[in-house]
């Protein structure tokens, strides 16, 4: 990666670029730290959903997307060593309320169909968030040419876009139904 360029100096078109790029790249930097912290705080956050949740389905849904978030993880800490740095965390404050949202969901609802159901809700607001935050990521580093961090983020987008599909499968195959059933 190369070095920043300085705001000071030779003028001219090129370094106006060069000091698009270097903006670009702190931006970049703070929105991996943010998602570093959410994918570290998610690591956390899915075991008490398992814990909770009851159809079958879903926990299997849940459980292979916990192993995946892991993997989100070390991910993350890759494209740190492409950019040549340390993986530092940001607190992500939006992650840190979706994830209080579902442990507020979890402690209201009864349990069973209806606390399966929320906790989809809670999930899916959450890969939705994962989704936003890693297609950013992608076109950051495509525009910064970083070959590498855009094939690592893109193999994350994908795994969070079926994560959320995964979801709304297991929501229409059965949980919803017998929510709206049990009225
Ligand atoms: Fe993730
Ligand atoms: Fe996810």
């Amino acid at each position: 990666m190369k070095k920043s360029a300085s705001k000071a100096g030779n003028g001219g078109a090129k370094s106006s670029e060069d000091d698009h790029n270097s903006k670009l790249q702190k931006l970049f930097t703070d929105e991996l730290k943010d998602i570093y912290w959410a994918e570290k705080a998610l690591v956390k956050a899915i075991p008490k959903m398992i814990k909770k949740a009851t159809s079958e389905e879903l926990i299997q849904a849940l459980e292979s997307h916990l192993a995946e978030t892991e993997e989100h993880v070390n991910r993350v800490e890759e494209v740190f060593a492409e950019l040549g740095l340390e993986p530092r965390t940001k607190k992500c404050e939006a992650m840190e309320g979706l994830i209080a949202e579902a442990e507020s969901v979890m402690k209201d609802a009864e349990d069973g169909v209806m606390l399966d159901a929320g906790i989809i809700a809670s999930a899916q607001k959450v890969e939705h968030y994962e989704i936003a935050s890693y297609g950013t990521l992608r076109t950051f580093a495509q525009t910064l040419g970083l070959k590498g961090a855009v094939e690592l983020l893109e193999q994350t987008l994908t795994e969070e876009k079926a994560a959320d599909e995964k979801l709304t499968e297991v929501a229409e195959s059965s949980i919803n139904m017998q929510a709206a059933n049990e009225e």
